[in-house]
């Protein structure tokens, strides 16, 4: 069975077409004979090395990879799962090792696959579930009412625009930040204000909303230059773990892993999908043996949307 993965840390070139061991669902779990892999900005970290301390005694080749869309063709003893062979899915994939959503095929824990939004291609389904959960999971820490007013920054993002048009959803004011050609984008997705992006984010977000936002998504990971956008007592989500020590503000720090499991939250989101409040992006697909282009296209920066790599069964 294929995979892409890596035997050693570098640039896009060490991703290679691996094979791997076939693999069963045990009780509990499914597997996907996958048709679409996405390709996000931490497959590149992983592929730099970022991980390396966490896989040192762990044999490669490691295999990126945190969401797939596919086909189930196993269900394993004992899963309490509604779904059946045959059934178009989603999920996000904890990846660890040659555990990774690079691969033709994936063995999953039954409770964190979901079906495919319908109407919606396997490569569109595939760019929801890990950004999806990652912008629910930052709302959920930030616990902002309805009325309240949200401030994200890479709003133009795959997470950025997520967290945009779920907040609109859940009720809140949104004020998101665009370069000049991605206004038109950020307005679409729904966000009330448009700031101009850039090093002075939070006084551009203060010229709008004087006495600071109520809560703070920092899609963009601009940390300390964001944080002054929010008022004394709000609070920051941030998802690279940044954390500051400023006027009574709570820092969060969304970690996505500590939604999987969460078949439920991501059913929600198939069906916001299906309602239309969810918009699902697609850069580009490439061949998934083209990997290493792909990662070039997403280290260039400027992609919107997801690049998706696709597979071709024989
Ligand atoms: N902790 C978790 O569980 C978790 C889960 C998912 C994602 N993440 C992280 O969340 C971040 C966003 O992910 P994504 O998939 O949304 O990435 P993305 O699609 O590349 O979006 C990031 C957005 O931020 C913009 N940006 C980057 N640097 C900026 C800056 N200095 N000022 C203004 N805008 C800037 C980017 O613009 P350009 O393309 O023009 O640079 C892009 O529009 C990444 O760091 C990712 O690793 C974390």
């Amino acid at each position: 069975m294929r995979g892409i993965g890596i035997f050693a840390f570098g640039g896009p070139e060490v991703l290679q077409v691996v094979e791997l061991p076939e693999t069963h669902a045990a009780a509990g779990e499914v597997r996907i004979r996958v048709q679409a892999s996405t390709v996000n900005p931490t497959d590149t970290y992983l592929r730099k090395g970022a991980r390396a301390e966490a896989l040192r005694t762990v044999p490669p080749p490691h295999v990126p990879g945190m969401d797939v869309a596919g086909v189930i063709d196993e269900i394993g003893a004992g899963a309490t799962t509604n779904l059946a062979i045959g059934d178009a899915v989603m999920a996000m994939v904890v990846n660890h090792a040659s555990h990774g959503g690079y691969r033709e095929s994936i063995v999953l824990p039954a409770d964190a696959v979901v079906r495919a939004p319908a109407g919606k291609s396997m490569v569109e389904a595939a760019t929801l579930p890990m950004n999806g959960l990652t912008a629910r999971q930052s709302l959920d820490q930030l616990a902002l009412k309805p009325g309240q007013t949200l401030a994200v920054t890479g709003a133009a993002g795959c997470y950025g625009g997520y967290v945009v048009q779920l907040a609109k959803a859940d009720g809140l004011r949104v004020i998101a930040d665009a370069s000049p050609a991605d206004m038109a984008l950020v307005r679409a997705l729904g966000a009330d204000v448009v700031v101009p992006r850039g090093d002075d984010i939070a006084a551009q977000i203060r010229k709008v909303a004087p006495g600071g936002v109520d809560g703070l998504a920092d899609g963009s990971f601009q940390s300390g230059a964001a944080v002054g956008a929010v008022r004394d007592g709000g609070s920051f989500a941030s998802v690279r773990g940044w954390a500051g020590f400023d006027r009574g503000i709570t820092f969060h720090k969304t970690s996505v892993r500590d939604y999987n499991h969460r078949a439920d939250l991501l059913e929600r989101l198939r069906q916001q999908v299906e309602a239309g409040r969810i918009t699902l992006r697609v850069a580009a697909t490439l061949p998934a043996e083209q990997a290493a282009e792909a990662h070039r296209r997403i280290e260039a920066k400027g992609v919107r949307g997801r690049l998706v790599l696709v597979w071709t069964h024989s």
